[in-house]
């Protein structure tokens, strides 16, 4: 462990519950009522088994797999959203997360509004929200749909709308879930050179994509996840390369 360690994962397992005796069936349930609660306590899925990891001050960490495997996971312990079932996670400084598409966000209030009320929920003052929003609805380029009810956004303007939010923000660990994916290629481009901004401002990334042109753009070291385990964590070059041929095999 050093002491420029930003994020710090030891053994880390999370076990989701299965509710396999309700699928069954209400009835069967409710007439095997200690034996189905039982099954309950006992059954669970690894969502994520045995992972060990630490990302150093200003390093940018690329976490790639196929779907299922763990990798929104590891992010939500990472942001502290969900506690680990077992091993110890130690982050230092804030975290700054684009998790889901749209979480957060309230499809009845416009662009504007929900700027707002997002910049409220991170902890910026009113003054210092108005101060930067022309910035931040520059950013997203939405023009005159700013002003519309974000029910009525594609999902495309809705990770712009996201990731304009994100550019306001000063964090330790930024953390982004493939949400570039649903933006179109000029916008991805954009966000990608921000990204690197960040970086040179020494801010810790860990970034989720199935974009590896995007990984090896931004990130130093790739974390590559199969059967939910830690398969290999390195250089971006050669995880990819071994990532890319497994699928051949
Ligand atoms: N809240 C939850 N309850 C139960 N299972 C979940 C929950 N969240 C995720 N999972 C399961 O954990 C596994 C890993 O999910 P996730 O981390 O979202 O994968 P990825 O982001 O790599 O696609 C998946 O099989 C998913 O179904
Ligand atoms: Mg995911």
């Amino acid at each position: 462990m050093t002491d420029r360690a930003m994020i710090i994962f030891e053994n880390v397992s999370k076990d989701y519950p299965i509710y396999s005796q309700v699928r069954r069936g209400i009835k069967s349930f409710l007439f095997n009522i200690n034996s189905a609660i039982k099954e309950i306590k006992n059954l669970k899925f690894q969502a994520l088994i045995d992972a060990s990891f630490i990302v150093e001050k200003g390093e940018s960490l690329g976490i790639i797999g196929r779907n299922g495997e763990g990798k929104s996971t590891i992010l939500s312990l990472i942001a502290g959203v969900i506690k680990p079932t077992k091993g110890k996670i130690k982050i230092n400084g804030k975290v700054f997360s684009l998790l889901e598409l749209g979480s957060g966000f309230h499809p009845e209030l416009t662009g504007r509004e929900n700027i707002i009320l997002n910049g409220l929920l991170l902890g910026f003052t009113r003054s210092e929200i108005l101060d930067k929003i022309e910035k931040i609805i520059e950013f997203s380029e939405l023009g005159d749909f700013i002003e519309q009810p974000i029910r009525t956004y594609s999902s495309g303007m809705i990770a712009r709308l996201g990731f304009s939010v994100v550019t306001a923000a000063k964090p330790d660990i930024l953390l982004i879930d493939e949400v570039l994916a649903v933006g179109d290629f000029a916008f991805q481009k954009k966000c990608i050179k921000k990204m690197l901004q960040f970086k040179e401002d020494g801010v810790t990334i860990v970034f989720v994509s199935h974009d590896m042109d995007a990984v090896r753009k931004i990130c130093d070291k790739v974390l590559w996840l199969e059967n939910h385990q830690v398969k290999m964590i390195g250089k971006v070059e050669e995880v990819i390369e071994k990532y890319e041929t497994s699928f051949i095999k």
